[in-house]
């Protein structure tokens, strides 16, 4: 499987060379024509890969390799315990699929440059609706089911998109949920120009289509023309992926055709061991940025097979799934978020479902989304006799800034570290005034600029925001929002975010959203959310809420409301289920609120009382608080 190269040597030369590293990985990628530019840094510190250059990533992930014989390759796995069913896609039904749904996008008047909002569950169309829009140049933006309508509404109005995809429903272990209710609400509650929405029908729920507006997929389909893929320029944005940022208002990442292919035609083989032809298994959501990369384009543009599985860790039926996968499609990878390895350790501590299936053909097991705990990891290589390994990375890069690249003579893991930087990732810790901190020390990560191919090209229509959020901190650099330190042995060490982003099993969401719902509400005059540590999730969200002076109802009916309001305003993949009323926020003298300290507490880390507080008692209150909800 290792290629026997140097690790330490290629990676020198991407940052030492970054022009001629990734103009040899761009071979990787089929080319309508050739770039003039591998860097482009006219426009620093926003740079451009491979301009000049044109390509089309759906020709890359389907059509080349229907070419070059694989067309009976199976290019999809569906695996949906929720409902019972499974199907495989060839590389040519898919092509014929995707060529078909282009013709249907097109069609409705979308064209190259136009936005495509995907509101779908883990069901194989989704993928198909993505290489669709990128067949044709339409810009899509994928949004997570977990989100509410209202949250769905922001990302209408932010990408104002000409075609809405969506389905009838998904199917939660909880429930069905209503995909095409929640896009109606949306609709209404947004002010785009949405002319049609394309519908998905399930059998399992089925749904009102509004006539003029609404078409049904399977007759559209059905009759529609196939279109060949359009090449576009390599920096034409394939899709936006929205993010929680510090406020309400999300973050849409852009990611351009041609670095993108690029970059992950590189990881397939070298971090995650896979060649064409093999089998990945990424147990994410398409809606994140792990599920573009990893369950759709990464492993069809290497001409490898993906999964697509519509279902949970553990009960569905139990914690048995990903395990019956890997078995029954003969996956030479996996990849997931540690929460679900947390959640299969809790249900199944034994290993008993392990042991149970022939798991020959899986070589090693993938962690990203959050920082691994050790005893989880720990636990995975005990039962599973494979290289367990983190790696570390964001929305923003769309692939991983630091891991283990499984494709290279074994690199020695460290538990706790996130690996070694990726190609083209110089990766600091810097101090507040943006000197490197020691060896060792912990500091704000930073990326020095260019970063690789691959990653952010700027927010979507928000250049100003791109560079106050990530360049303006420290020149020269692009700031990840995350804090951890670089070890004498390079590798880097992820700790915790430094802004208000937590991460709730895997899912990246903003405190600050959180505060900006609960303080709307007519009751409530100030409002703090804050992560404490779980077993399972890693972090859930805490809300300390102060009511108003002239409040005289229930606190406890006020702290269930607010936990409903959050749940239909940002959704249940919020996991808002503790809300806690109070007459005062810990503050200094001087009214700022300590955040910091409440995070200590919550993280149940020693933390000093800070000198300038006006009244230190509320610190312990708090304490006693987070003290039961932890237990
Ligand atoms: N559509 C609609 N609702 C969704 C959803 C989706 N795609 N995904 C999650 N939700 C809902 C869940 O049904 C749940 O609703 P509930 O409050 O009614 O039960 C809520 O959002 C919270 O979901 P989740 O955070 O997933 O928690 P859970 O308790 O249902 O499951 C785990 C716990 C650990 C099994 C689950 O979080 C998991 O598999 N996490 C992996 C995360 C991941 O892959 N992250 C991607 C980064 S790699
Ligand atoms: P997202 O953009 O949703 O992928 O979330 C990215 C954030 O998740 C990062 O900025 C980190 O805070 C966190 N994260 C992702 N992977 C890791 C990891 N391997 N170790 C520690 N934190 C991680």
């Amino acid at each position: 499987m290792t290629h026997g190269q140097d690790y330490s040597a290629l990676y020198r030369q991407s940052i030492t060379d970054p022009e001629g590293f990734w103009a040899e990985q761009a071979a990787r990628v089929d080319w309508e024509q050739p770039w003039d530019r591998v860097l482009d840094d006219r426009d620093a510190p926003f740079y451009r890969w491979f301009t000049g250059g044109r390509l089309n990533t759906c020709y890359n992930a389907i059509d080349r390799h229907v070419e070059r014989g694989r067309g009976e390759q199976d290019a999809i796995i569906w695996d949906s315990p929720v409902t019972g069913q499974s199907r495989r896609y060839s590389y040519r039904e898919l092509q014929d699929q995707v060529a078909r749904l282009a013709g249907v996008i097109r069609g409705l008047g979308v064209e190259k440059g136009d936005r495509v909002v995907i509101y779908m569950p883990m069901v194989p169309e989704t993928a198909m609706a993505m290489l669709a829009c990128a067949r044709i140049g339409a810009i899509h933006s994928v949004v997570f089911g977990g989100f509410a309508a209202p949250e769905l509404a922001k990302r209408i109005e932010d990408a104002d998109p000409r075609l809405v995809i969506s389905a009838s429903c998904g199917i939660e272990p909880s429930g069905v949920v209503d995909y095409k209710a929640l896009l109606d609400d949306a609709l209404q509650m947004s002010e785009g120009r949405i002319a049609h929405c394309l519908i998905l029908q399930r059998d399992t729920r089925r749904c009102e289509l509004q006539e003029g507006r609404d078409i049904d997929w399977d007759e559209a389909l059905a009759t529609a023309e196939p279109v060949d893929p359009v090449a576009v320029e390599a920096d034409h944005p394939l899709y936006i992926l929205y993010t929680s940022g510090t406020t309400g208002r999300p973050k849409g990442i852009v990611r351009d055709h041609g670095g993108h292919a690029v970059a992950l035609c590189w990881t397939l083989p070298n971090i995650y061991g896979i060649q064409p032809g093999e089998v990945m298994f990424t147990a994410s959501d398409v809606g994140w940025v792990v599920g573009h990369s990893y369950i759709v384009y990464g492993p069809l543009l290497n001409g490898s097979t993906t999964v697509i599985f519509e279902g949970k860790p553990v009960g569905t039926p139990d914690a048995s799934a990903f395990w019956r996968i890997v078995e029954r499609y003969k996956a030479r990878a996996l990849f997931t978020a540690p929460t679900a390895l947390r959640a299969i350790k809790k249900e199944d501590p034994d290993g008993e479902a392990i042991k149970a299936r022939d798991l020959s053909t899986l070589r090693a097991f993938f962690l990203a989304g959050e920082r691994s705990d050790p005893d989880s990891v720990r636990w995975a290589e005990q039962q599973l006799q494979k290289p367990v390994l983190d790696h570390w990375w964001q929305t923003e890069t769309g692939w991983a800034i630091a891991g283990y690249p499984f494709g290279y003579e074994s690199i020695p893991v460290k538990i706790g570290a996130a690996g070694l930087p990726m190609p083209g990732y110089d990766v600091r810790a810097l101090d507040e005034a943006g000197d490197p901190m020691p060896v060792g020390e912990l500091g704000n990560i930073a990326i020095r600029l260019p970063l690789p191919p691959g990653t952010l090209t700027t927010l979507w229509g928000n250049r100003e925001r791109h560079h106050e959020s990530y360049l303006a901190r420290y020149p020269g650099y692009y700031l990840t929002g995350d804090s951890g330190l670089v070890d004498e042995d390079g590798y880097v060490h992820i700790m915790s975010r430094i802004d208000d982003v937590i991460n709730v099993a895997g899912h990246r969401l903003s405190t600050g959203q959180m505060e900006e719902v609960l303080i709307d509400h007519p009751d409530v005059v100030e409002a703090a959310v804050f992560g404490v540590a779980d077993a399972t999730k890693g972090q859930l969200p805490v809300g300390l809420v102060v009511p108003g002076a002239s409040f005289d109802g229930d606190d406890k009916a006020l702290a269930e409301a607010l936990i409903g309001r959050v749940r239909e305003q940002i959704g249940p993949v919020a996991a808002f289920k503790h809300c806690r009323i109070v007459r005062r926020l810990p503050k200094t003298r001087s009214g700022k609120t300590l955040r910091g300290t409440m995070r200590s507490i919550a993280n149940g880390e020693d933390y000093t009382v800070p000198a300038t507080i006006d009244d230190p008692s509320i610190l312990d209150e708090i304490a006693e608080d987070i003290g039961r909800i932890r237990s």
